[in-house]
Parts: structure tokens; sequence; C-alpha cells
């Protein structure tokens, strides 16, 4: 018997199965067809006035999403957390912290979400704990503790002293800067810990941790959850004790070296996530969702974690795309987009995973700087660069993950002091910025683009102070602008980014096309034009996309789309009065607009 296996005896598990009302899925699993929202708590809405984002704040805009009609929501983080990395840093995996409500507010979220046909998806934080979770209390109270093994313990380097410089374990950078490791003086032994110190890793090699973990899983199934995204999966497995190169990959301004080969879909991945799929899914009827978040992982390997034949998990969220904008100094240091390289990146994806496996598709999450501020443009055609960035992600193949916020188009917080951030990404940067002499206007500038702040700002639900994210005083600074980009305004315009997700979410819930479709790329090199089909053995659907602020004429012969039935029937447009081809099978596309044709083949 395990520890996490008792206490909701009581609750009656709710299998995910009640999604499959909604549509007959008899020959695909349930998520095929599923569009996921999801909720950034902190950040959506705040019940209470104290300026946090909670669950009753959830529950009470569930509509909103049930509007929206989306199947799943995957909730970022709830439990019981110190919040040093707002959550995913957890000390307690089987409550919820105070500062979101309790575990009654989430049954409560959770029922009612149901009602709606909603499937709720936990974040599964296990790569690492916080320092303050019990286990790592006891892991660190002494070299003898039984739980010593249970986080990864080295002694300093050979030759060296505790504490002296160069004295870690291994040269390896910490994902939020400096090193990976940290000293805990009690004991003279450094602990690792791939993100801020206060997020110490597992050891995953401990089958008594595995257990430990697949025992609290089996317990949030039976609360009836739909299923887990899972945090950095693929950084479970890692070979502790080399020294990463200074060289290869992101050279690493900080001089720490890179741990990556590893760390990264290390060698018994595989492995524990099968057991993980035997020990927990395979113990509960019903079928589920599982995402990993899998920072750079390679396409063979995506395969291989999705191939259903494993049997380890549903789908993976690659990085691939987020990176296209990276400069040579990374995330901080952006460069302009280059389109061609991001429709060949899907393109590449679409193909790798179209007979194995299953794509999860998405432009935001709350690691990532809003899209349309992004890759789309959000002065002058805010609206509908917003709806195309949204049709050509929706129309690929897989599962698309809208995040917050992104439904009503809401740009890039618009920081303009390093006062207004919050994210500790963000605050180490500019520390490490700072000692490397960087130039502050240059510093304001990266974060401006990249920070994780930029999607941490509240949700505007209405014109009202903080567009009615709280009564209070918000924990962040609101994005400017929600006087006219707010919830309310949307779902009362039918020509708002809202409802052109929603008519999206709705074209994939009715139209077999978008979910099974053969994806094939049309002019690659265009550097405007994002052309695409989805061919099934019955119909076509034609994506043409402009994401540029200039007219662009098209010329349907020379995207070889002139033969067969002719371009009529608009299954999606962002436009009211989408264009169409005149009579010389020509087609001219206003700035930013897109047009999604259905045909006959
Ligand atoms: C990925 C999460 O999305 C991010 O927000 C977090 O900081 C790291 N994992 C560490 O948990």
């Amino acid at each position: 018997m395990n520890a996490f296996d008792p206490p909701n005896d009581a609750v009656e598990p709710v299998p995910p199965t009640r999604r499959e009302r909604r549509r007959d899925r008899a020959s695909r699993p349930w998520w095929h067809t599923a569009v996921v929202y999801q909720v950034y708590p902190r950040s959506f809405a705040d019940s209470n006035g104290d300026g946090v984002g909670d669950i009753p704040g959830i529950t009470a805009r569930l509509d909103h999403l049930d509007e929206l009609g989306v199947d799943v929501v995957w909730l970022s983080p709830v439990y019981r957390s110190p919040h040093d990395d707002n959550g995913y840093d957890i000390s307690d995996y089987t409550d919820v912290d105070p500062a979101f409500g309790t575990l009654a507010d989430l049954d409560e979220l959770i029922a009612e979400a149901a009602r709606r046909d909603i499937g709720v998806v936990m974040d599964l934080v296990v790569n690492h704990t916080s320092d303050e979770h019990p286990w790592f209390e006891e892991s660190r109270s002494s070299t003898d503790s039984a739980k010593r093994d249970w986080y990864w313990w080295r002694d300093a380097k050979p030759g060296t002293t505790a504490g002296e410089p160069g004295a870690e374990p291994t040269n390896w950078g910490s994902f939020f800067s400096g090193s990976a490791w940290q000293l805990d003086e009690a004991t003279g032994q450094y602990y690792l810990h791939l993100f801020s110190r206060k997020q110490p890793d597992l050891n995953w090699e401990n089958p008594e941790v595995r257990a430990e973990i697949y025992a609290m899983m089996r317990w949030w199934l039976k609360r009836g959850v739909a299923g887990f995204r899972m945090d950095v999966i693929n950084l479970i497995s890692k070979r502790v004790g080399r020294d990463g190169s200074l060289e290869d990959g992101a050279p690493r301004a900080d001089g720490w070296g890179n741990g990556f080969p590893q760390y990264v879909d290390g060698p018994r991945m595989h492995a524990f996530l099968a057991e993980m799929h035997q020990q927990v899914f395979d113990a509960f009827p019903g079928t589920y969702l599982t995402v990993g978040e899998t920072p750079g992982v390679t396409l063979e390997q995506a395969r291989a974690y999705t191939d259903p034949a494993n049997r380890e998990v549903d789908m993976v969220f690659q990085f691939e795309h987020m990176g296209l904008d990276h400069g040579v100094g990374g995330k901080f240091d952006p460069r302009p987009l280059h389109l061609p390289d991001l429709k060949a990146n899907l393109a590449r994806w679409q193909d790798g995973l179209a007979e194995t496996g299953w794509n999860a598709l998405y432009w935001n999450n709350h690691d990532q700087p809003r899209i349309v501020s992004r890759w789309g443009d959000d002065g002058e055609h805010r609206v509908v660069s917003a709806k195309t960035l949204g049709t050509v992600l929706h129309l690929h193949r897989g599962t698309p993950y809208v995040y917050q916020g992104e439904e009503l188009g809401m740009p890039n917080a618009g920081f303009t002091s390093l006062e207004q951030y919050r994210d500790l990404e963000s605050l180490n940067h500019a520390a490490d910025a700072e000692r490397l002499g960087i130039d502050p206007e240059v510093l304001l500038r990266g974060l401006a683009a990249q920070s994780r702040d930029n999607a941490r700002t509240g949700v505007a639900w209405d014109g009202g102070p903080h567009g009615g994210f709280t009564t209070g005083e918000p924990w962040i600074g609101s994005t400017p602008g929600w006087e006219h980009t707010n919830a309310e305004a949307a779902r009362a315009d039918q020509g708002s980014v809202f409802h052109h997700y929603r008519r999206l979410i709705e074209l994939r819930h009715t139209d077999p096309v978008v979910v099974d479709g053969e994806f094939a790329l049309l002019a690659p090199e265009h550097e405007e034009l994002w052309a695409f089909t989805r061919t099934t053995a019955e119909a076509q659907l034609v994506v043409l996309a402009n994401l540029s602020g200039d007219e662009l004429a098209v010329d349907l012969a020379e995207l070889g789309l002139a033969e067969g039935a002719p371009l009529r029937d608009v299954a999606v447009a962002s436009h009211a009065e989408a264009a169409r081809p005149d009579g010389e099978g020509r087609l001219v596309l206003r700035p930013w607009e897109s047009v999604v044709f259905r045909r006959a083949v």
C-alpha cells in the first residue's frame, strides 16, 4: 500500500470517457478531435480580490470556455507551493495551495467542467519538487537519510573543496542561470537542480520515487481528472557525472557548460514512461490525455514517445519552432522570424508524425510571449493577424492548445521597466546581464520581446479596472488595452478573435478532414504566403494565409490548385467577406487575410 493510495477512496472516479458523448469517436482516441485550453490559475480570474487568480475564479468563468467549445482544460499547477517558480515548485502533490483555494474548490471545478463536457488535465511536475517538499527536507537532513537517494547528491569535484568556485560536481548550467548544483552546508554535499535552487531534481533511478509518483497520479485519476501535462518529462532520465561541453549547442554567456546530452531524452526515458503507463493508466478504465513537455526533443524521439504501440504518452510539445526567432545570444537576443523556416518546421513535424504518433500544436503557453505580438501584428492588424495565426495552427494535424487570452488576441505585456517583471527567469537573466555589463536598453528590449511575463498578466474579462481580472491590486501589472481587448467585448462581436477561434474549434469537431487529412505544404519558399492542403479520400481543405501587412496576389495555378473542383465553399475565413478566386484563377488576400476552402476530391 502506498502513502497516496488510501485518502480519496470516497471519491467516485469520473472516467473521461464522458468526452466521448459529444461525437462518435469509436474509431479513434477522443483527444484526436479535442482542443485543449490552458489555464494559468494565478492570472486567469481572481474571485476574492487578493490580486491572485484562484480556482473559484476559474469555475465562475467556465461558461466562457464552454462557449468557445474546448474539450479540455489543462490547469497549470495549483498544488501547495512556495511559489518560487509560480507553482512549478511543489511542496505537496495532493493538496491545493491556499492562494488558489481548497481541494473542495478543485473538486467543484472538475464537476462543473464535467457538466459542460470539459475534462480537467493536471500539470504533473515530477522532474523536481520544491526544496520545501517533505521528501527533500528528509533527504537533506543527513547523508544517511532513508530518502537521501531520492534526489541527486554529489560530493565536490575531486581535488576541490566544497564551496569554492569550480568545485561543483559538474559544470552544468541551470535553465534559470548559474550552476545547476547547490551546496548544502549542513552535509557538505551538492544537490542537482536543473531549474531554480528551490527545485531539486528527483532521482528517477530510485524505484521508491517512481512508485510514489505513480501512486500520486492514480490518486488524481481517481479524483476525476482527464489526464496529465507532464512538465519537462524528457529530463527525468539522467546520466549525472560528466561535464558538459562549453562549445556545443548554444554556448552560454555565463560560462557554464551544456549538460543537455546528459539529461535530455536520457537512456531510461522510454522505460520510465512505459512503466508509468502501465502502473497508472492501465490501472483505470477509460482513456486519458497525456502530453509531455519535451524541450530539445527530436522528431525521432517524439515518434518513439508517441507511438501508440510503445504505450508511453499521447503527444509531446516540441520546441524547435519556438527557437526560430532566438538569436546567437539565446532567447533574450531575438531575431526576426523567417517565415519559410516556420512553415518548414511545422511541415516536417506533420510529415514525421503522419504515420506514427501525434502532434501537439501550440503557439502559446505560460513560458512564451504572446503570438500576436511575436509573429503577428499587435498594432493595426491585431485582430486579423491573431485570427490568421490561429487558422494556420488549427488547420494542421494534431491536437491544438489554446493559451488563456490567445482567443482574445491579447498582446504582450508591454512592460518598459525592470520593476514590472515578476518571473524568476527574467529576473535572473537581468541580474546576469548586469554582471556581464549588457546595455540596459538591450536587456529591456530582450525582456519585452521574450519574457515569460508577457503571457502571465491577468486575463481581460471586461472593460473595468485591470480588465476585470481582479477587484484588488493584481500581483503583476495588466496588459494595456483591456478597454477594447476583453472577453465581454469579444463575445459580443462576431468579427472577434474569440468567435474565430470558436469557429476553428467547431470545424475540428465537425469536419473529419481537419482531424485526419493528409498534410501538404505549398510554396514552401514564399516569404508571406502560408499555403497548404489537407486531403482525405472524400474532401480537401485548402488553406491560404497572408502572413504580411501587404496585399498579396495568389496564383492558384502556380500553387498547383487550378485542377479539381473550384474553390468556392469557404470553411472558415478571417474576414466576413472572404477573398475568392477571379475568373483567371487569381485571388487577392488583404493584409493578414486567411481563407480555408473546402472541396470534394
Ligand atoms: C516548464 C514549465 O513550463 C516552466 O514554467 C517551469 O519553469 C519549468 N518547466 C520548471 O518546472
